[in-house]
């Protein structure tokens, strides 16, 4: 074979268009990837960014387009097609096998065998813990992948795609749901890799860190690219493109007034991720969460929703102790939670928007023992135009709308329940900068009209710019709790990794 000209880009993605019933999700798309580079994939939720990437894996076929690798097209039917030509990717919803291990899980259909087609466990464990380590990571080959957390399922993923000799590597927001860390040794691992030349297309919402992993970055809106920038950009420029208008930001400011106790946690214990934390959360209060993974923080969520038994301890509700066998006695209650996995916990992903978005509050839908469609429907409506979640309307599946819009769902859900307390966890995870900002308007909205807020979140400066005050957990036990006046990233960080302030 002859070596391609290196003016011809690695990749060249022409005109290409995807219709779903009801959704243009691509129209005349055109992107390319040079050799080496981190080509940055930017976009509101539903423009079309993960589509496109389906489409480059095999995942899913085209109505029109070509597609070029080394200047040649290949027709790209298949996931193994795609494979074959060296295309790896990481997908935004996890596409593991929660009972194997993770070591399995990378080598999935392509394990090591002993000469009679047994599998070779001693090579696939010791292969996968390679892997793992030069990520950085402690994860054990041999654990089940349902038994890791989120950002350890993340870093299996990663290791994953790596371990086939990919050229073209897709990561659809893959840092979403990693720690700072974490995210410094992933995109040490994507400059090893680019330095081999191999290229990257990377997908992601949090502004911040485009500069610096990509090269350029290609925006796009309602389906269409709209333009190619190289990297550094300014920020505001690109989410004017992303956007077509400007966007607000900042936080809202702090006018809220703290009213009397709603929430009051003592000495709640779980061990050993949650030691004898005490608490307590205000009418009209945006408590933030802030700590490092595994600080205990979703623990807490899910006990104080009844989700997990404590082992000790007591949640009191404007003073009266709760019973909390079931997450059911939790929204009785009026508390609501938003929870980190919301893949797994969040939604029915089979069901309707519409019957989603209702499904905390399908006693008062209902007339006669029957949900009242209606007023299902007017309800779904409101919520679809606040939240501006992109679907081709009520009735659409959930499962139907992209990553960001399914999570505007599950939190649509709480927010139109209106729930007295509300404990949100990563709220803002794989969600677009516009759509950011709104939900940080409508949590504002409703802890000033008396809710409650707990909210867990990873990244600093939304916990700095919407808490009243900070909660800071490390193993499992409150390690400062901190005035937003006087907290700042340092302070937050320093408690974090468990020293005294
Ligand atoms: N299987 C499907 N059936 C119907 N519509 C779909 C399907 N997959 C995607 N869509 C629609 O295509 C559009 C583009 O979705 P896509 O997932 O590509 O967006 P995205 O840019 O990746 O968004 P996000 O940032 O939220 O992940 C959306 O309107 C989505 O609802
Ligand atoms: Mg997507």
């Amino acid at each position: 074979m002859a070596t391609p000209s290196p003016s011809v880009p690695l990749l060249q993605m022409q005109r290409i268009s995807k219709q779903f019933p009801g959704v243009r999700a691509l129209d005349d798309v055109s992107f390319d990837l040079e050799r080496g580079e981190v080509h940055v994939l930017l976009g509101e939720n539903g423009a079309g960014k993960s589509t496109l990437m389906k489409i480059l894996s095999g995942a899913c076929g085209r109505d029109a387009g070509e597609i070029l690798i080394d200047g040649r097209a290949v027709a790209l039917q298949s996931p193994r097609d795609a494979q074959a030509l060296g295309i790896s990717t990481i997908y935004q919803e996890f596409n593991l096998v929660p009972h194997l291990s993770a070591a399995a899980n990378i080598f999935l259909g392509r394990e090591p065998l002993h000469g009679a087609g047994v599998i070779n466990r001693r090579t696939l464990l010791a292969g996968a813990g390679a892997l793992l380590r030069g990520l950085g990571t402690r994860i054990d080959p041999a654990a089940r992948v349902g038994d890791l957390s989120v950002a350890e399922q993340q870093m299996v993923e990663v290791a994953k795609a790596l371990s086939i000799d990919a050229r073209i590597l897709i990561m659809d927001e893959p840092t979403s749901a990693l720690t700072e860390s974490e995210i410094d040794e992933l995109f040490a691992a994507i400059a090893r890799l680019t330095a081999r030349g191999v290229a990257v297309i990377y997908i992601s919402h949090r502004m911040e860190e485009l500069a610096r992993v990509g090269r350029r970055a290609t925006v796009m809106r309602d389906g269409r690219t709209v333009a190619t920038r190289a990297l550094p950009c300014p920020i505001p420029e690109l989410v004017r493109l992303m956007a077509n208008r400007d966007i607000a930001h900042h936080f809202p400011p702090p006018t809220r007034t703290r009213g009397v106790p709603i929430l009051q946690i003592e000495r709640l214990s779980r061990p050993p991720k949650l030691h004898d934390v005490s608490f307590t959360l205000h009418r009209g209060e945006i408590l933030g969460v802030a700590g490092l993974l595994g600080a205990g923080r979703t623990e807490l969520a899910r006990a104080i929703f009844g989700a997990d038994q404590p082992d000790g301890g007591c949640v009191r509700l404007e003073g009266r102790p709760l019973r909390l066998r079931a997450p059911s006695d939790a929204i009785r209650a009026g508390i609501g939670l938003v929870p980190e996995d919301r893949k797994r916990h969040g939604f029915v992903p089979g069901q309707s928007v519409a019957a989603n978005l209702a499904l905390p509050q399908l006693r008062r839908l209902c007339r006669g023992g029957v949900i009242d469609r209606a007023r299902e429907r007017s309800l779904a409506r409101r919520w679809i135009d606040e939240l501006r979640i992109k679907t081709a309307g009520p009735s659409a599946r959930v499962l139907t709308l992209s990553g960001g819009n399914q999570q505007k769902v599950v939190l649509g859900k709480w927010l139109a329940a209106g729930a007295d307390v509300l404990i949100v966890d990563e709220p803002t995870r794989g969600i677009d900068v516009a759509a950011k900002m709104e939900i940080y308007q409508l949590l504002d909205r409703l802890a000033g009209r008396g809710a409650g807020i707990l909210m867990i979140s990873s990244e600093l400066p939304e916990v700095l710019g919407m808490s009243d005050r900070i909660l800071v957990m490390h193993q499992g036990r409150l390690q400062a709790v901190l005035d937003a006046r006087e907290a700042t990233q340092e302070r937050v960080l320093h408690a974090a990794l468990g020293l005294a302030s």
